[in-house]
């Protein structure tokens, strides 16, 4: 966590343009409506484009990422998400599940989704988390669409 609370300052001019193009891949598959979960989403750059379809929450476990979004925040961690069952319409993860334990993480975005919410988690293509959702088909229901640095999978 220590490198993004110090980087927290420089993240949207480091990062915007390259997340903003995942985030359109995304609209481009899903219908945001209700309640939107955005995990690890930092400063909220990938959150705020959802915001004129959805009532978003933007959950981060920094703080200092965190305080620069304006809208509704939770500091927390995916693998221990403080919601009830069934909760959200969307979820939505953009490059950030790499630093999670994955099953974890994964079994908590599936508790909180709703049986028909819609779903878009992106993925590091050279992370080894790639890899591990790969060999064991972790999303293997997800469609999964190829966008520069990243997999996204979709389920809608
Ligand atoms: C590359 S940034 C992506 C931020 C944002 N989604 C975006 O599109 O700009 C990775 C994010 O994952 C967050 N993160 C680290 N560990 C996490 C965890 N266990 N659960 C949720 N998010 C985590 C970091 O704090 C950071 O904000």
């Amino acid at each position: 966590m220590e490198y993004y609370n110090k980087i927290a300052k420089s993240y949207n001019e480091l990062h915007k343009e390259e997340q903003s193009k995942k985030v359109n891949i995304i609209l481009k598959y899903i219908r945001p409506r209700g309640l939107l979960l955005d995990i690890g989403a930092g400063t909220g750059i990938s959150t705020k484009p959802f915001e004129k379809y959805c009532m978003c929450i933007a959950l981060d476990p920094s703080k200092e990422l965190l305080k620069r979004y304006r809208g509704n925040k939770i500091l927390a961690k995916a693998e221990k998400l403080p919601f009830k069952d069934k909760t959200f319409d969307v979820i939505i993860s953009v490059t950030a599940l790499h630093h999670t334990n994955i099953k974890k993480a994964l079994k908590e975005i599936f508790r909180v989704a709703k049986p028909s919410s819609q779903i878009a988690l992106t993925v590091l293509k050279k992370s080894k988390l790639a890899k591990i959702l790969e060999k064991e088909g972790l999303l293997e229901n997800f469609k999964k669409i190829d966008s520069e640095k990243d997999w996204i999978f979709i389920r809608r």
